[in-house]
């Protein structure tokens, strides 16, 4: 972590559209897409992050006068508790807002919303959606002055998942120059996918695809490419492994659960033949027995679990950078 720590004193962030030098910590306005972090600063947001993983914490910086809400409108186990366990161990005043009685429900957009918020005094807001870029519209709207961290837009992106899959990755093997890692799965409904494979491939991983073809895009061409999981399984570091997401298919699975765990999913069989090394990831929620084989969830090469615990760390180190960004 030593060449890290160097890179705390001045790093380049691009935000929003435009590059800000900053001196010794990171400040984002917003938190949108892997793409707005420079290489520097997604190894600052890590190193902050297993700062504050080994750090005691009666250390932790407390954040007591700044406010915070969570906007969930897709389910969430992960995503949601964990930036909630983070503003709390920050000690943000985490203000609840449950879609399922809020005024989204006699007709109010997510723009009067988020006005109504920061006129409260709430200006950050986590927000998931099932919308690709709904954040773009309350980015262009002059009196919004508040910050998003982008919990997840549809088959978009899903940044603060990437950065705790990095995090992950980064304690394991202490770096990320030609560790091949194949993304295996429902490539064409991930957000997870495309945000790792972008981050992944800059941060100077060989990057492949595995998984039904018919799910592979040629937009992925540009991080890695295609490979069928058995003809690269042998050599891979990191086998990650995607949900097949149901509730994003236009006609249901064709192959049923079993066909499709012998063809494409992370058998016994196949787990036997990854290297001694090699990790499994998944963000979860994990089918078991579809992508992956009920016994490897909690293997002893599997970090599904770590990955689930780092996310608390990682997103304390967002929201300490949304903080900072704020002023
Ligand atoms: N990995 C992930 O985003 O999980 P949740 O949907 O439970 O937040």
């Amino acid at each position: 972590m030593e060449n890290m720590f160097r890179v705390l004193s001045h790093y380049f962030i691009k935000n929003r559209g435009t590059i800000t030098m900053v001196q010794t910590k990171l400040a984002l306005k917003n938190y949108l897409t892997t793409e707005q972090l420079s290489k520097r600063a997604v190894e600052a947001l890590i190193e902050r992050a297993i700062e504050f993983k080994h750090m005691p914490e009666y250390l932790y910086p407390q954040y007591s006068e700044k406010y915070v809400s969570n906007l969930f409108f897709e389910n969430s186990t992960r995503t949601h508790l964990s930036f909630e366990v983070a503003q709390k161990k920050l000690g943000m005043n985490v203000i609840q807002f449950d879609p399922s009685t809020s005024s989204i429900n006699k007709g109010e957009t997510l723009l009067d919303t988020a006005l109504t918020l920061e006129a409260l005094g709430i200006n950050t807001l986590v927000i998931r959606s099932g919308e690709e870029h709904y954040y773009e519209e309350l980015l262009a709207e002059p009196a919004f002055n508040g910050s998003i961290i982008n919990g997840g837009d549809g088959s978009g992106h899903h940044p603060s998942q990437s950065l705790l899959d990095v995090m992950t990755i980064y304690e394991e093997f202490g770096h990320f120059d030609g560790l091949k890692i194949t993304i295996v799965g429902d490539l064409a409904h991930s957000r997870v996918a495309r945000s790792n494979a972008e981050m992944l491939s800059r941060l100077g991983a060989e990057v492949y695809f595995s998984g039904p073809i018919e799910w592979y895009h040629p937009d992925f061409e540009v991080y890695g490419h295609y490979m069928p999981l058995d003809e690269i399984i042998d050599y891979v570091d990191v086998v990650m492994l995607l949900r097949v997401q149901l509730e994003r298919h236009e006609n249901p699975m064709a192959l049923k659960n079993e066909i499709y765990h012998q063809a494409y999913g992370l058998t016994i069989e196949r787990a036997n033949r990854m290297k001694p090394s090699a990790i499994i990831m998944h963000p979860a929620p994990v089918n078991r027995g579809v992508e992956i084989a009920d016994e490897l969830v909690t293997s002893p090469q599997s970090r599904i679990v770590a990955q689930m615990q780092n996310g608390v760390f990682s997103r304390m180190a967002i929201l300490e950078a949304i903080i900072n960004g704020r002023g």
